[in-house]
């Protein structure tokens, strides 16, 4: 693997190649082109091979790439390569629907405790998963849980995100839509639908 220092942009875009190379390994390709991965996953070839580059990857011109050792190393890149536990804060409509997903597996992810305020959801059950009181949520790090996901009302996300990371935990996924301030060594990921659906219009005909 090269030496070199991967772009945003490409880590980016890995977690969309491995869920394409994971479909032509579920049909047994062995081998797969830029081409072939490029039209799956609506994504231009040159950017694919610009990006397998960064690895050190570079295919073997009439054949394309090893699938399974493509899986492989953009596995290792992403360090998906061991599977990681996660809290989620915030079991409402949108903690509910979470817990319920089942798409988080296929990345090594589990989700192994919810925490809440309410005392009417602590104690109870979300899909097997027990919703624990919010006051108790230290030393996550402790029980080798890295990753927290927030899905609190906006107003509460950055005091939830101040005590997430004062429980060790370094890596938070951010549904609430607001910004959080946290330390450099705190890596958070904000996802909102709303942003994206705001762009999307873009790119409808005039009607
Ligand atoms: P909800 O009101 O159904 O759930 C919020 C939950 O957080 C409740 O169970 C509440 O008791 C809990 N909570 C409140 N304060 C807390 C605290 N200090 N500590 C622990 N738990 C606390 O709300 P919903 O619809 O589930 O939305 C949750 C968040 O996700 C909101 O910020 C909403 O704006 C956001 N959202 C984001 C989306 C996205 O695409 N990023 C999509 C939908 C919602």
């Amino acid at each position: 693997m090269k030496n070199t220092r991967i772009p945003d942009e490409t880590i980016r875009r890995l977690p969309l190649y491995l869920r394409g190379l994971q479909f032509f390994a579920d049909q047994e390709l062995t081998n797969v082109s830029s081409e072939k991965l490029a039209d799956f996953l609506h994504i231009s070839a040159a950017l694919i091979r610009k990006d397998f580059c960064y690895f050190g990857d570079f295919g073997t011109r009439g054949v394309g790439y090893d699938v399974q050792t493509l899986v492989k190393q953009i596995r290792e890149i992403l360090k998906l390569s061991t599977p990681r536990k996660a809290i989620l804060v915030g079991a409402g409509n949108l903690g509910r629907a979470l817990l319920a997903y089942p798409g988080f597996a296929a990345y090594g992810f589990e989700i192994v405790a919810a925490y809440d305020s309410d005392p009417e959801k602590i104690g109870t059950k979300i899909n097997q998963t027990l919703i624990l009181d919010i006051k108790t949520l230290s030393k996550l790090k402790r029980d080798g849980i890295g990753l927290a996901i927030i899905a609190v009302p906006a107003e509460v996300a950055q005091s939830v995100a101040d005590l997430i990371i004062k429980s060790g935990i370094r890596g938070i996924l951010n549904f609430a839509p607001t910004y959080l301030s946290v330390p450099k060594r705190v890596k958070v990921i904000s996802i909102d639908i709303a942003i994206e659906l705001g762009r999307l219009p873009y790119y409808l005909e005039s009607e």
